[in-house]
């Protein structure tokens, strides 16, 4: 199969990584910061390590003000929910996934607004309509790094100095960002960070993380066991046990640890350079054939997608054809983001979403262009 479906989550993984996990499985997995015995500090020791290697990806001085989650959405969740208050207002985009749209709309029944700043139909925000819709009591701006949709990176150093003149925190949604483009917390004033573990950063699926910063006061969505002062009836509130109730994934954030590790060490700016070359190529290809309508900015505005529709075909039944036909992995129809493809203009249709990751070469992409003109011609006839 060539996979162009690493927007969902990325294949194939490190080597590496399976090796991590399976030796953490196989020889000593116990519960980390449950037990004195030897196999529950050495799972602890190494989750200790895997969560230093995040945190340096993203230049974040405290490690244990990152807290481990399953995915985005949880992460997002937390961030949202431990922060607002009624009263409070938000300012997002039209671009968001559901992770950020529905926890907000859920908060509104608590008394939380938001303002949604209209992107343009290539997925842009102006920072100068962020500062346009401040109120005195707004809170928050929860942005996306980059659209899961288009590939459209948002301007997170603006927006970012935006909230720190204004006293307003900022929370970064990095699912399509991480791994791929620079996230910098401190020099972006990023108050929380939401990312995944299965996409950009190459781990496995039911890994991902919340940074808070340090200064910021987190409410608890979750109570449980920490490991630590088990006697009292309230919950910690010491980062990260505090808020990592009930066992974590040990083995997968091991593995999680060695592949951010494997992608410091390429740079996630040098694979975003390298994903920016290949959907640079594509996209000139698909602009050629003009039975292809294609959405979303070029390549360099961007991260490794290539969001389009096949004149006379369905996203999903393209999405479909080149699965079982041609043997490629792509992702067609909403994306869980209805609001942003209402921005580009896809609201009735969807679109087929092709995305890239560091393992693709020139050749997917050849193979993924003749397939395209192949089935564009069919459905002309
Ligand atoms: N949020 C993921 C995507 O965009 C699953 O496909």
């Amino acid at each position: 199969m060539i996979y162009l479906d690493n927007a969902a989550t990325s294949y194939p993984k490190p080597r590496g990584m399976v090796a991590a996990m399976e030796e953490c499985i196989l020889k000593y997995c116990g519960n980390p910061g449950r037990s004195g015995h030897s196999m529950s500090m050495r799972t602890g020791e190494e989750v200790y390590h895997a969560r230093r290697k995040i945190a340096r990806l993203f230049n974040i001085e405290q490690a244990e003000r990152l807290v481990f989650t399953k995915n985005t959405t949880e992460a997002l969740n937390m961030g949202l929910k431990g922060v607002l208050l009624p009263g409070d207002h938000v300012i997002t985009t039209s671009m968001e996934h559901n992770s950020v749209l529905r926890p907000l709309k859920a908060l509104e029944k608590r008394g939380i607004r938001q303002s949604i700043i209209r992107a343009d139909r290539e997925g842009f925000v102006k920072p100068s309509d962020f500062e346009k819709a401040i109120r005195p009591e707004t809170r928050l701006i929860a942005v996306t790094a980059a659209s899961n949709v288009t590939g459209t990176k948002m301007p997170l150093e603006e927006i970012g100095e935006l909230a720190r003149k204004r006293g307003i925190l900022f929370l970064v949604d990095g699912a399509q960002g991480a791994g791929s483009m620079e996230i910098d917390v401190k020099k972006m004033n990023i108050s929380m960070l939401a990312f995944p573990g299965h996409k950009g950063l190459l781990g496995p699926q039911g890994t991902g993380a919340l940074y808070i910063d340090p200064e910021l006061k987190l409410n608890h969505i979750m109570e449980g066991g920490t490991g630590t002062d088990s006697k009292s009836r309230l919950q910690p509130c010491e980062f990260p046990d505090g808020y990592e109730a009930g066992t974590i994934n040990a083995p997968a954030i091991i593995g999680l640890g060695y592949s951010a590790e494997f992608v410091e060490k390429i740079g996630p700016e040098v694979i975003g350079k390298y994903e920016e070359e290949l959907i640079g190529w594509l996209d000139e290809r698909l602009d050629e054939m003009d039975f292809v309508t294609r959405y979303g900015p070029q390549a360099c505005r961007k991260t490794g997608i290539s969001l389009i529709n096949i004149r006379g075909a369905a996203a999903e039944e393209v999405t479909s054809i080149l699965s079982s036909r041609y043997g490629i992995a792509v992702r067609g129809g909403f994306h869980c983001a209805g609001l942003a493809h209402k921005t580009i203009g896809t609201w009735d249709e969807g679109a087929v979403r092709i995305s890239v990751g560091p393992f693709n070469t020139r050749r997917d992409m050849e193979k993924l262009t003749d397939a395209i003109r192949e089935i564009g011609r069919r459905h002309k006839d």
